[in-house]
């Protein structure tokens, strides 16, 4: 069956007091709405359309970094979820298949519900998704059931009091027949508390037609949807809580789970080491064995089996470290290949650059990689030296098994085996030292008795 997925995610979400759209707010280094996005994926969608209002060119780029053929359609008046939906009916004219309605803002949804939703679809009309919820809210649509039956949808507001006791809950998204759902959303009335078009009115509509309607029932976890920054903060602890826990369940040692924090794709090899406080952006592979050591921040790099990053290091953008590599305190990556076994132990930066295996790399080494208008790559060979703070001054390549003198500022290419020596040559004048140092203490007394 073909499925056109409608995310909602016109909402102004004023609670969260941001210029961003709600929706942009970010999870583990992803944006809300691509969290709901890529759970709507699973269900291999023909069509996957988002609703957008406040800050619908936003939205639309984020939603097309995501899929670049989502197809975002606007809402100007928020006029309830029911009208949010009926954005979409032009655009799906003449589809045969299913609707289904997420919400932007609920990050935790598993594809595995959604398709038990679409499983359901198989004998009903319209299928709802709700959840038990642990306390009684005022909040949240009650669904009255009858049997397997869904009578119909009551929100907390416009429901009896005796309907506000049910724990069975809405959370909100339905897969129904495209052609059904448009057909019963046309006739929806805003004639309740809220004074909106609500999509909740959908199963009483189709049950006054005689359609199958039922409800399918998840885990009120997944159901946590983002109205404010508390709520974001949350959302962010339980998905950090529950990503640390699927790592050491896949084999991974993190010596002090609470402090690393990972994003959505963070990828990590069994037997990999993790020590405290480190810091995942999006982006980042480790393969099996590897050791990220504490107060290291990784993003969009990828580090080999063997290999040892830390304490303190920062790997960005297109890091690629080979097999068995270390990179110490205070050194960072960004742009640039390490080969096996090459060494780039202290308080260096490479950028830029491609180096080739058995390297040592001296404390300080910088790659001066940008003139202040572009970027220039560094070529170091293999089994090169390269001496403590040394300047490399890119574009600039040196060749296999070179050297270079500590303190040198190479600005040419250095050949295969030469060593390169680029700094004023020293002068030792005996006896001056001591000269100096009288002399700058006498100053100092005179000073002194002066100010007395
Ligand atoms: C909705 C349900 C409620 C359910 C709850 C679960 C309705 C009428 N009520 O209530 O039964 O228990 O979700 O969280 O559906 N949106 C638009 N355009 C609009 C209105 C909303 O795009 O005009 C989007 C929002 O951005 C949000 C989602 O729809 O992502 C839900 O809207 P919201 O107003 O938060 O619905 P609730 O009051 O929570």
């Amino acid at each position: 069956m073909s499925i056109a997925l409608v995310i909602l995610a016109a909402g102004k979400g004023t609670r969260m007091n941001s210029d961003l759209p709600k929706v942009l707010h970010p999870i583990a280094g992803a944006p809300l709405l691509h969290h709901a996005m890529r759970t709507g994926a699973a269900l291999e969608p023909e069509r996957t359309i988002v609703v957008a209002g406040h800050q619908a060119d936003q939205v639309q780029a984020a939603a097309l970094e995501f899929d670049h053929t989502a197809e975002v359609l606007m809402q100007t008046e928020q006029l309830g979820t029911g009208h949010a939906v009926d954005q979409a009916r032009e655009a799906l004219k003449g589809f045969k298949g299913d609707v289904v309605v997420l919400f932007g803002d609920t990050p935790f949804l598993k594809p595995e519900t959604l398709e038990r939703m679409i499983a359901a679809r198989r004998h009903h009309d319209v299928v709802v998704l709700g959840f038990d919820i642990a306390q009684v809210q005022p909040r949240y649509g009650r669904l009255v059931m009858d049997g397997d039956r869904l009578a119909k949808i009551v929100e907390y507001k416009d429901a009896t009091e005796e309907e506000r006791q049910i724990r069975f809950t809405n959370s909100g998204l339905m897969a129904c027949d495209a052609t059904l759902l448009f057909d019963l959303i046309a006739n929806l009335s805003n004639n309740n508390a809220s004074g909106e078009y609500y999509l909740t009115e959908v199963p009483e509509l189709a049950n006054a037609r005689g359609a199958k309607v039922t409800a399918v029932k998840c885990d009120e976890a997944e159901t946590l949807g983002v109205d404010s920054r508390k709520d974001l903060a949350g959302a962010e602890a339980i998905y950090q809580k529950n990503a640390r826990t699927a790592l050491l369940e896949d084999g991974v040692t993190l010596t002090a789970p609470d402090t690393v924090f990972l994003s959505f794709d963070t990828a990590i090899g069994r037997d990999a080491t993790i020590e405290p406080n480190v810091v995942f952006g999006p982006g980042v592979t480790i393969e099996s064995g590897a050791t990220i050591r504490a107060f290291s921040h990784l993003e969009g790099c990828h580090v080999s089996r063997g290999t040892m990053v830390g304490p303190y290091a920062r790997l960005r953008p297109g890091a690629e470290l080979s097999e068995d590599v270390h990179i110490g305190n205070f050194v960072e990556i960004k742009n640039a290949q390490i080969g096996t076994g090459t060494k780039v132990n202290h308080l260096s930066y490479i950028g830029d650059a491609t180096l080739g295996a058995g390297t040592n790399i001296g404390a300080g080494t910088i790659t001066c990689n940008y003139d202040g208008v572009m970027k220039h790559h560094t070529h170091i060979g293999d089994n090169v030296f390269i001496g403590s703070n040394t300047m490399l001054v890119a574009p600039v390549s040196v060749g296999n098994e070179a050297m270079t003198g500590s303190g040198s500022v190479i600005t040419k290419n250095v050949p295969d085996t030469a060593l390169a020596l680029s700094r004023a040559e020293q002068t030792n004048k005996p006896g001056v030292a001591l000269k100096l140092f009288e002399m700058l203490k006498k100053k100092k007394q005179k000073l002194i008795s002066g100010a007395k």
